[in-house]
């Protein structure tokens, strides 16, 4: 993600933060902190994995429609860069816990930009009915920004919308930066205000069997520079130009993770469908039955033979929506064969669960000289000690 920015984009500082949501464990946070990327956590518990990597936590910043007193307190005493700020609950909690402690925490407004995206509908997070963020629509987004520059309890550096995930075309991000800058003009024309980052969010997609390519980052870095160009130059201010932050965390991770699954057993059935079931399903990648995410499966100890059936992959779940894919063709499988779907980075294990109370499976980090256990299998006694 960073490249195409450098090499394409130049009117205004970048700063890259992945978001964690889509795969978070403390190698992987290591791995974030090495190549320089910052973080974006949306909870305690995303926090406290940043924390046990020895991510520098200057660089994460905190999302979330519902941040308890808990976490935003945790927040504050770890340290992290910035709050972002989705709604007036919010910021009265944040505000009170400043008072209390002294402290005067750097904080982004979270705005609902009104922006329609060409995903699923729970894909979808910018519009002006969104659970997320404080409407631009109705005035709600300034009168916070207003609100917090007058009480000054807590510091406000910057502007934050994202439109949704699996996004494909550069528009939403370009209505994104226009509607910030925007509302920054008038702000700014008003009270002096400037800010120190611009973030339009995450959301990129990857390529899936739909048959859909996505465009390449190079072509959003080029649209982003023209927003951001052409929104700037409209305000008409000398100030140095705010940071652009961008949070992509499918674009990462998705391609760099495999979920490898065995099969259990094949069952024919006499409306023609042939299943092969397999030892994992919706428990570690709810997708497919949650908006219908599309995968593909190859063989891995039949990789050479004819793809010779078609076969319904389905979980080992007590659900009959838990099927990893409808209809895909593969060589002859039976029990013990491996099939592995591609492209399972992202969105898969981050929304594991324990349905039907089965532990989760490992992951291994991998590369081209080492095996690293970057997550180990849970056992049973692992479900068993909630109840102790
Ligand atoms: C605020 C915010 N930023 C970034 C992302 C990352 O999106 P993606 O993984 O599609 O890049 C999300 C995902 O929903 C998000 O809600």
């Amino acid at each position: 993600m960073f490249a195409p920015f450098e090499t394409q984009y130049s009117a205004s500082p970048v700063r890259i933060l992945y978001a964690s949501k889509a795969y978070l464990s403390p190698l992987i946070a290591q791995l974030m902190a090495e190549q320089g990327i910052g973080l974006d956590v949306v909870s305690g518990g995303e926090l406290l994995v940043a924390q046990q990597a020895n991510f520098p936590m200057d660089r994460v910043s905190f999302h979330g429609n519902n941040k308890s007193e808990e976490e935003l307190r945790l927040a504050l005493q770890l340290g992290v860069g910035h709050i972002v700020l989705d709604n007036w609950h919010e910021l009265e909690r944040l505000t009170r816990i400043a008072q209390q402690t002294g402290q005067h925490p750097g904080v982004l407004i979270r705005v609902a930009p009104d922006v329609d995206t060409d995903t699923h509908r729970y894909l979808q997070t910018g519009h002006a009915t969104s659970k997320f963020g404080f409407p631009l629509s109705n005035g709600e987004a300034k009168s916070a920004i207003l609100r917090i520059l007058r009480e000054g309890t807590v510091r406000l550096v910057g502007l934050h919308a994202h439109s949704g995930t699996m996004l494909r075309e550069t528009r939403p991000y370009q209505e994104c930066i226009e509607r910030l800058l925007t509302l920054l003009g008038e702000v700014h024309h008003e009270t002096q205000w400037w800010p120190e980052e611009i973030s339009p969010g995450g959301g990129w997609a990857v390529d899936t069997p739909d048959g859909i390519s996505t465009p390449s980052v190079e072509i959003l870095a080029r649209a982003l520079q023209v927003s951001m160009e052409h929104g700037l130059a409209s305000i008409g201010s000398r100030r140095t130009p705010p940071t652009l932050v961008i949070e992509p965390g499918r674009s990462i991770i998705a391609r760099a993770g495999v979920a490898i699954y065995r099969v259990g057993a094949r069952k024919p059935t006499p409306g023609g469908i042939t299943y092969l079931f397999v030892d994992g399903g919706m428990a570690d990648n709810i997708r497919p039955a949650l908006y219908g995410a599309r995968y593909t499966a190859f063989a891995v100890n039949k990789a050479t033979a004819p793809l010779q059936e078609k076969v319904c992959i389905a979980g080992r779940y007590c659900e009959s929506g838990d099927m990893l894919i409808a209809d895909v063709m593969v060589p002859v499988m039976h029990e013990g064969d491996l099939l592995v779907l591609p492209t399972s980075g992202a969105y898969c294990l981050a929304m594991a669960s324990n349905y039907n109370l089965v532990p989760r499976p490992a992951v291994l980090l991998v590369d081209e000289h080492n095996v690293q256990l970057m997550e180990r299998r849970e056992t049973y006694q692992d479900l068993l000690s909630r109840y102790q």
